[in-house]
């Protein structure tokens, strides 16, 4: 608890009250950082979880402010992919919570996690690729109540990414790399979720197309004030668009810092994560 309490308490309040950091400013009105003096917006405590025998997350604590950027960072192997799981309830949590504004959501089923506002999209692109971009887009609607609510975010899906647009006919499988990530990280936000959690949307595009995802996640939180997970690999490219840095190790919470310090601090990147 002494963890928890020391970190995740203050952690992000001061992060998001000052969006200097960030490079672009607050938009009006979408409550990037209107809230940012109150609960964090996701906060873990302590979280245990593990496969069979092996702890693969050993008592983790992050916590996020609204309309922020967390980078997850970690070796293969460090438990990224596994905080988010335990996050939105794919595996079991053994100890620790998951606060949800304040509210504990600890254990929660992954239709309940997706209902309360937490959407998940997973490592490895996603798209089901015999479906159509709108087939696999509707599917992101489905928990969304009523037919005219998910056609109108279907619409607002489409202006906001005017690619998936001109392909809606298509099968998935003709969309490019880039264009599959920004496919599943659509049909995420059609759920309307608070809070995205990604994992690994860089892996196996080439670098300029890294770029994009990372704007577009960038875009994601500075307009609508979403509050974003961003497990990477690729510790650069997120550190470049992050609020916040938390660098996993073996399952536990090695640093957390502003992502800008971490980003400079070369002698750490190389420990951790070998840069
Ligand atoms: N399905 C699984 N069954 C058993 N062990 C797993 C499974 N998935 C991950 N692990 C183990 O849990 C640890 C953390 O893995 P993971 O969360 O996938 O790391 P990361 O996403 O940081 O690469 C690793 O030691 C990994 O081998
Ligand atoms: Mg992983």
């Amino acid at each position: 608890m002494a963890d928890a309490g020391g970190n995740g308490g203050h952690l992000p309040a001061g992060d998001a009250g000052s969006p200097a950091g960030t490079g672009g400013g607050p938009a009006p009105g979408t409550g990037g950082g209107g809230l940012a003096d109150g609960v964090p917006v996701l906060a873990v405590q302590d979280l245990v979880a593990g496969y069979g025998e092996a702890v693969a997350l050993g008592g983790v604590s992050i916590s996020a402010a609204q309309g922020t950027v967390t980078a997850v960072l970690g070796a293969n192997g460090a438990g990224k992919t596994t905080l988010l799981r335990a996050i939105s309830g794919l595996i079991k949590v053994r100890g620790g919570s998951v606060l949800l504004d304040g509210v504990d959501v600890t254990r929660r089923k992954p239709e309940d996690m997706a209902r309360a506002g937490v959407a998940h999209v997973p490592e490895g692109q996603g798209v089901i690729t015999e479906l159509t971009v709108e087939e696999n887009l509707r599917l992101g609607a489905l928990i969304r109540a009523g037919r005219a609510v998910r056609a109108a975010a279907l619409e607002q899906a489409y202006q906001q990414f005017p690619v998936l647009a001109s392909r809606r006919r298509k099968p998935a499988a003709t969309l490019s790399g880039g264009e599959r990530q920004m496919l599943v990280i659509a049909r995420a936000l059609l759920a309307a979720p608070r809070v995205l959690l990604l994992d690994e949307p860089s892996l196996g595009l080439a670098p300029i197309v890294i770029s994009q995802v990372m704007a577009l996640v960038a875009g994601l939180r500075d307009s609508t004030g979403l509050t974003i997970l961003l497990v990477e690999q690729n510790a650069r490219a997120a550190l470049a668009i992050a609020d916040r840095g938390v660098v996993l190790n073996l399952g536990k919470v090695a640093v957390t810092a502003q992502a800008a310090d971490l980003a400079a601090d070369t002698g750490l990147l190389n420990h951790y994560l070998g840069l």
